[in-house]
């Protein structure tokens, strides 16, 4: 395709405004339509991106024949139905995570997408973070050795935004699939997808929350790596996702809310590190700060559509994540070891 993507947006929230503006930078695609169920809010931001279709009901949109793709931007909840009705509709989809709360909403999803010919992307957005993209980068080039542990954690204070009785409420919405599902994609990503899951969980921030709101996970990830996420919707902190990475031949510290990345190594190897150092003397390597970077994301669904390249964050890379995202919960309400369950 040579020609400018039309995209919809599904929502009008925050984060729905920030995919506008990726789309918007975007120079091969353009923002066509907006829908928002809260029909004041889509007309205010149609106005604001000088979007002429707006919609109440997402059929609508989908029914636009000149519109090529949609991001849906909406609760989890409505993912499913919402990502069935895109690819029915022929559009190339590019969906918010979690992809879903449920095993069988997972499914259908994954079923959808691989029934269709059009192009099915989750919005893992870590994986664009520039620290995140840095660490990936330096651990599959060997600069730390073989991995032996890995942890990473989503600490996050959700006070003010998790109102009883609104989506963020619902028990499947638990904050380890909500939002701790970051932590656990970027794991998966560097390390793989963990094979055995040992969890713990507390609710004490929230006691109202039908649902813990801190959770610590062991896990077992292939070629004998071990692991660690904690989740924390309830710290009285500022929100950031702190990772280590200990290699055999070095550790790498890095997160997604400072300007540096930590690298400590001894070996000289890679154009990073210009000689033998102590292992106590520190590589500070400066990073971008974009702990939300759409417009990295919108920019590889973009080239993906146009190009017709395949997807990497597919439909069943999304379920995985969420998979283990539930053998966390599972482990942590059982209290049992539990072995994710990857079959999509
Ligand atoms: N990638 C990230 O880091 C990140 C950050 C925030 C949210 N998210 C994800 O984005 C999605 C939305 O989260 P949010 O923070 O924008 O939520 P939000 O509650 O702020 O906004 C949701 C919006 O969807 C609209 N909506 C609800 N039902 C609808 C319907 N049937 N049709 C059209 N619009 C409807 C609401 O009116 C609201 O404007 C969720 O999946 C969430 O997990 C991802």
């Amino acid at each position: 395709m040579n020609r400018i993507l039309n995209m919809g947006v599904i929502s009008c929230s925050g984060m729905a405004e920030s995919h506008m503006i990726a789309i918007e930078k975007n120079p091969h695609a353009r923002l066509a339509a907006v829908c928002d169920i809260d029909l004041e809010k889509a007309k205010k931001t149609a106005e604001k991106f000088r979007v002429d279709a707006v919609f109440q009901d997402y059929r609508e949109l989908l029914a636009l024949r000149e519109l090529d793709g949609v991001v849906i931007v909406t609760p989890d909840q409505l993912h499913r139905e919402m990502a069935e009705a895109a690819l029915a509709a022929g559009k190339h989809v590019l969906c918010e995570k979690p992809l879903a709360l449920t095993r069988e909403d997972l499914c259908a999803i994954v079923r959808a997408a691989r029934a269709s010919d059009r192009k099915f992307m989750v919005g893992q957005i870590c994986r664009y973070t520039p620290a995140f993209k840095k660490a990936k980068e330096l651990v599959a080039r060997g600069e730390i050795g073989a991995l032996t542990f890995v942890e990473s954690e989503y600490a996050h204070d959700y006070t003010g935004i998790i109102e009883p009785g609104t989506w963020r409420a619902d028990p499947l919405r638990n904050g380890v699939v909500g939002g701790g599902c970051h932590a656990v994609d970027l794991l998966r990503w560097i390390a793989g997808d963990p094979c055995r899951v040992t969890a713990y969980s507390n609710r004490k921030a929230f006691p109202h929350l039908d649902y813990d709101d801190t959770t610590v996970a062991i896990m077992q990830f292939p070629g004998d790596v071990i692991g660690k996420v904690f989740v924390s919707i309830g710290c009285k902190r500022a929100y950031t996702m702190r990772t280590v990475l200990y290699g055999t031949e070095g550790t790498i510290i890095v997160d997604n809310t400072s300007p540096h990345m930590t690298v400590f190594k001894n070996s000289m190897s890679g154009s990073l590190f210009d000689g033998v150092r102590p292992i106590n003397a520190p590589v500070l390597l400066p990073v971008s700060i974009s702990s939300h970077n759409t417009i990295g994301e919108f920019n590889e669904f973009c080239d993906i559509v146009r190009n017709d390249k395949p997807v990497v964050t597919t439909a069943e890379e999304g379920a995985k994540t969420v998979a283990a995202c539930l053998a966390i919960v599972e482990s942590a309400d059982t209290l049992t070891t539990v072995l994710p369950d990857y079959h999509f």
